[in-house]
């Protein structure tokens, strides 16, 4: 073997040792890497990957190294708590991405036991841990084993021993761990984005599962060191599907090819002979399909927003009772399980640990489990019954659109499926699947809203705070509104139902909080126009988005969408808010692909 590369990180992101930094890496707050060459050789700064890069001498060489950039968990962003982390003798390095829950615990038995702390972190007592346990075991293999035994949390780990130069240890359990195999040389990430410019031959590791990567490739094991058989998948994507394709931002991209993406996610399910859609993955029979009476959706953030959309169009279309939950409050909640209730889980990364954790406390409680994930192969992919994957192409920039888009419409698919399997009328079947085929034509009409758009985020991106109000249709697309400008221009900003306005919000209506007001062309239009004018009266500034310019008595601005099905039209909604936030985000100067404290896909509870 000539080349082995790892990549870590505490909670997010990882990057190739050396290289510039993988897409899909937003949202790190510092790097660092370990080499072996004669000893363990690190360098960590805190900061971004180029800084290490700029830190990292030129003779900084080794054949096998293990790199990370971490999202603090435990002790603030700095050199000394980035990882790699070493034990006292510095014959181990680790980088760990997870959580240890019983860290301070180990720490004061490690400390009893003569070692000596350099970080705040969690993770540097498992570089403790194993260098005690690696003297008295035949293998690095058998040390890791060994030590995570004492351990309780969540980890994906990549393991260094001076004195065994030739190889590398991972392990997993509940954060990702993904082989890349290459020629000559082995590659282990967090995530696939990393992997692809050197090899689209991928392994997954189960959590609970080692692998030792060294000269000739590698060997997976189970905690309990009985050797296990991986089959490699090869990736769809390729580093081509990573560059920003000549656009300022990754966000923009992404944003600017939903027609592309939402025709991709349409692309071969829609039957126009029978008005119904196919859904290959579902692997459930008309007869499992019409015994469920309910269906509870489960996500975190934008995911849960797509799926409050998902829960309204199963309802309206299949008429099956539905709802969506953010995943970790479903998960501590001890929720009833019910056989007759089908669960579905929304994630893009398919990584997401809230998510993940909820759909095994489902299996571990007899659940039926849909999933509705963009990345093919990932852990709540491989953890559901079934499911649709978006083949939406891989999202980069921390903040969802494309993914958030094709997961309404994948709910879209599946509500029309339901609904056909029920009592959805032909006629009703036909309308749903023209709505859907037309959907790719309409973003790009938005699209070409964008400058009118830009100008309004600019007049609107000064005032510190922005509410978003919507009712029924609309509360779920002004709640991902908000969470989009929140996430991405900093600016404070509340999602609430129209008409709870009255019952509080509305002392907050005054001539520096704005109302962004989604309005659809739907039976509530009165209702939302009654709204605007409570709002006007009290000094407020309206901007509304919806499918006709409203009375100027009743709004300053307005962004006028090509009107679609009612059930379908909270999609087309959503697309100018993205673009409302990205622009303001410019406009403020934010590091719009990277912003602060946020990481892509969140692999820590
Ligand atoms: C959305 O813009 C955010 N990045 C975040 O809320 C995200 O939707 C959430 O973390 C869930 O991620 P997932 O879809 O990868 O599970």
């Amino acid at each position: 073997m000539r080349n082995c590369r790892l990549c870590r990180a505490e909670g997010r992101g990882t990057d190739p040792v050396g290289g510039a930094p993988a897409p899909g890496v937003p949202g790190y707050d510092s790097a660092g890497l370990a080499v072996l060459n004669k000893g363990i050789k690190t360098r960590k700064v805190k900061g971004r990957v180029a800084d290490l890069a700029s830190a990292v001498p030129a003779r900084f060489k080794g054949g096998i190294g293990i790199g990370h950039t971490r999202w603090a968990t435990h002790g603030v962003p700095s050199d000394v708590n980035a990882h790699p982390h070493l034990d006292s003798s510095e014959r181990i390095a680790v980088v760990h991405n997870g959580i240890i829950e019983n860290a301070d615990e180990l720490r004061a038995k490690l400390t009893a036991d003569g070692a000596e702390f350099a970080s705040e972190t969690d993770t540097e007592v498992l570089a403790h841990l194993i260098a005690r346990t690696v003297k008295d075991t035949d293998t690095l293999a058998d040390a890791v084993r060994t030590a995570l035994k004492s351990v309780v949390g969540t980890y994906g780990i990549a393991v260094l021993d001076a004195e065994r130069p030739g190889e590398v240890v991972v392990a997993r359990n509940g954060s990702p761990i993904v082989l890349g195999i290459g020629e000559k040389e082995m590659f282990a990430a967090s995530d696939v984005a990393a992997l692809v410019r050197y090899t689209r031959q991928v392994v997954h590791l189960e959590d609970g599962e080692l692998a030792v990567l060294d000269s000739d490739g590698f060997h997976t094991f189970t905690m309990d060191a009985r050797e296990t058989a991986k089959e490699p998948l090869t990736v769809d994507w390729d580093a081509g599907h990573y560059d920003t394709g000549g656009y300022e931002h990754y966000l923009l991209k992404e944003i600017s090819e939903q027609p592309e993406t939402v025709a991709r996610t349409l692309r071969g399910r829609l039957d126009d002979r029978f008005h119904i859609a196919h859904l290959g993955g579902l692997n459930l029979t008309p007869h499992e399909t019409r015994a469920f009476r309910r269906v509870k959706i489960i996500g975190c953030g934008s995911a849960y927003y797509s799926g409050q959309i998902g829960a309204q169009l199963i309802e309206e279309l299949a008429r099956i009772p539905a709802d969506a939950e953010p995943a970790s409050e479903f998960r501590y909640r001890n929720p009833v399980v019910e056989h007759d209730t089908l669960y579905v889980a929304i994630s893009q990364s398919g990584e997401t640990y809230d998510t993940l954790a909820a759909v095994q406390e489902l299996k571990r409680k007899g659940g039926r489990v849909l999933g509705i994930v963009n990345t093919v192969g990932s852990a709540i992919a491989r953890e559901c019954d079934g499911g649709v994957y978006l083949h939406a192409g891989p999202e980069v920039s921390v903040a969802s659109t494309k993914a958030f888009t094709s997961t309404a419409v994948a709910f879209g698919l599946l509500a029309l499926h339901f609904g056909r399997v029920h009592d959805l009328s032909p006629a009703d079947g036909r309308r749903i699947c023209e709505g859907l085929r037309r959907l790719p034509g309409q973003i790009a009409e938005i699209l070409e809203k964008e400058q009118e758009i830009a100008e309004l985020a600019r007049k609107y991106a000064g005032h510190p705070s922005m509410m978003f109000v919507g009712r029924v249709r609309g509360y779920p697309v002004a709640r991902e509104g908000a969470q989009k400008l929140k996430e991405i221009s900093y600016v404070h900003a509340e999602a609430y139902p129209a008409s709870e306005l009255k019952h509080g919000p509305l002392a907050l209506i005054g001539p520096d909080m704005p109302t962004v007001a989604i309005v659809p062309d739907d039976e509530l239009l009165d209702k939302n126009l009654t709204t605007l004018g409570e709002i006007r009266a009290r000094g407020g500034q309206v901007l509304m988005v919806g499918h006709r310019v409203a009375e100027p008595k009743l709004v300053d601005d307005c962004i006028v969408v090509p009107k679609n099905e009612v059930e379908l039209d909270p999609i087309l909604l959503t697309i100018p808010l993205q673009i409302f936030a990205y622009h303001a985000a410019v406009a403020l100067g934010r590091d719009v692909d990277k912003p602060r404290n946020l990481a892509k896909s969140v692999t820590v509870e």
